[in-house]
């Protein structure tokens, strides 16, 4: 199988050098700072094609309305609708698209489709949610957190609670990049992926505990996600039953840092992985988390899709 340059898409934290994941970073306060100015157009006559597999709220509102006010185009492409969904090889979609699209984002379920979209095509590919990773959205988070506590991050002690699941995994890359302090509480049998937690704990930066009140001891920002995610809703008896404990209500919060902040990337179930009390409480900054999106996305897309 043929290999392809993974710097020239986002598919994962873990490819890019820490240098250029800090300057996306940057760039995203820059452009957020700057606000609409309709005189930017580094994207204009550029197109983007968005694949979604699954159901996004936010990511597809925040790209669309991302490459809009770039100047570009952004099509929805419901794989329901093209004929991916009918069966047609992701392959020769890659190919097909990249006739026509300068970008292509996808939301889907395995690693490996957004991989061979990138290794088939011939245009940048943006990862925007698959079983494993969710790396966009932690560059959100990422900066975040920069807005609460300025712009090093690292040591930063970030506790995950919950399920091991896609946003956990892309945690532990940007753990390792950036030299965060990451503790994860997950139930035994939800680890995150085993050879991304391995990579982790040996470069010093990931640490797998079972107790909440363990990774949420003094931690800056404590953080979770739904406990059964989009293709696992047939499981989400078993796991209410499973997760129980790992709630992040007031309790857990009050042993976290006085400063700490809380993170959910959303949707959210209030009375499952996080209490009314915290998510809608004064040490939430999930809604700047949420808009997030739309600026990190927009550094995004002019480092892989500008002159
Ligand atoms: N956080 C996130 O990716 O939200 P959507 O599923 O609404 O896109
Ligand atoms: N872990 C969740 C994130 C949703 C944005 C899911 O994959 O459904």
């Amino acid at each position: 199988m043929t290999d392809f340059d993974r710097q020239g898409h986002f598919l994962s934290i873990g490819d890019w050098p820490n240098g250029r994941l800090l300057d996306v970073l940057e760039a995203g306060a820059r452009l957020k700072a700057r606000g609409r100015d309709e005189a930017y157009r580094p994207l204009a006559g550029r197109t983007l094609g968005m694949i979604f597999a699954k159901s996004s709220t936010r990511t597809r509102v925040s790209f669309e309305t991302g490459m809009y006010q770039l100047g570009g185009h952004a099509l929805f492409l419901s794989s329901r609708d093209i004929q991916l969904g009918r069966g047609e090889p992701i392959a020769d979609t890659a190919r097909v698209l990249s006739r026509y699209v300068d970008g292509i984002m996808i939301r889907t379920f395995a690693q490996s489709d957004v991989e061979d979209l990138a290794r088939h095509g011939s245009v940048p590919v943006l990862n925007g949610l698959t079983d494993l990773l969710h790396p966009c959205q932690v560059m959100a988070d990422l900066m975040t957190v920069q807005e609460a506590f300025g712009k090093e991050l690292e040591g930063t002690s970030v506790a995950w609670i919950g399920d091991g699941n896609n946003m956990a995994n892309s945690w532990i890359h940007a753990a390792m990049k950036l030299g965060l302090d990451l503790r994860l509480a997950c139930p035994e049998g939800y680890d995150p992926d085993p050879e991304l937690l391995e990579a982790g704990s040996a470069s010093g930066t990931v640490r797998l505990e079972r107790e909440p009140v363990r990774a949420a001891d003094g931690a800056r920002v404590v953080t979770t996600d739904v406990w059964a995610s989009m293709g696992q809703e047939e499981e989400a008896e078993q796991r209410r039953r499973d997760f129980e404990g790992f709630v992040v209500d007031e309790a857990l919060m009050r042993g976290a840092a006085s400063d700490a902040i809380f993170l959910h990337c959303l949707p959210a179930h209030r009375g499952e992985e996080v209490a009314a009390a915290v998510i809608d409480g004064p040490r939430s900054r999930v809604w700047d988390e949420a808009e997030n999106r739309l600026h990190a996305q927009k550094a995004l897309l002019v480092e892989l899709l500008a002159d």
